[in-house]
């Protein structure tokens, strides 16, 4: 069935939308039962039963690019992380969305935050991550309320929190929010504002963040 969109809101005809698909959809909320009613988890479901490399190599495949400017291949940063790593990895979901005029993450975080959740899941047992971090900016406190109550939804229905879907894999996700700086959304800007300092950006190189984070 094609997809209905609200009217004067239809995607350009030639657009094949993958990440906004649920954007302004005709009768989809941002709630876990109507995520769930479209087929919403069974991605997470599949990679949970997948050799970690397996996803990493997929995610690559597919094409994939971060949405932070400089479309940086995803499973390529993924791979970053060595396997024989011991040290603590953490995933940080950058949603500072501070340049004027940028639009790519408030419409995720406002009407379809499950996708988030359950792709950050993803990342986070890719990676071997137990914790993740949503940064949120200051000015978005409607976006923070939202994907807040749809992690006590993930939760509840057992997709995050110990021994997800009874694989052994534990995750958790908090939103932190900003206060409101530009800065804090160049990521190791972030990172320090996360530790509770100055977001003052770090000296890159010789540690990029994937090496030496949070
Ligand atoms: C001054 C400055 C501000 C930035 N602000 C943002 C931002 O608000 N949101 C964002 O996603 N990336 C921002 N970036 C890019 C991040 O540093 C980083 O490249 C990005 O979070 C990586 O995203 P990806 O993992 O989706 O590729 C900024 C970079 C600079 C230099």
């Amino acid at each position: 069935m094609a997809v209905q969109y609200l009217p004067g809101k239809e995607p350009h005809s030639r657009e094949n939308r993958l990440i906004f698909k649920n954007i302004d959809r005709v009768g989809y909320d941002p709630s876990i039962e109507c995520y769930l009613k479209d087929g919403g988890y069974e991605q997470m479901k599949a990679a949970l039963k997948m050799e970690k490399s397996a996803i990493i190599n997929e995610v690559k495949a597919s094409g994939l690019r971060g949405r932070g400017g400089a479309g940086f291949p995803t499973g390529v940063k993924w791979g970053f992380i060595p396997p024989t790593n011991t040290k603590p990895v953490y995933l940080i979901c950058n949603a500072d969305e501070s340049e004027p005029g940028t639009f790519k993450d408030r419409y995720i975080l406002h009407q379809d935050p499950h996708q988030l959740i359950e792709g950050m899941a993803i990342a986070c047992f890719a990676v071997n991550a137990k914790l993740a971090y949503i940064y949120i900016r200051e000015e978005f406190p409607h976006a923070a309320k939202i994907v807040e109550k749809a992690i006590a939804e993930a939760k509840a229905n057992g997709f995050l929190g110990k021994n997800i879907l009874g694989t052994g894999f534990d995750c958790e996700i908090y939103v932190h929010r900003g206060a409101g700086a530009y800065i804090c959304g160049e990521e190791t800007g972030l990172i320090e504002s996360l530790e509770g300092k100055r977001p003052y950006p770090r000296i890159k190189p010789p540690y990029f963040p994937a090496a030496l984070g949070l």
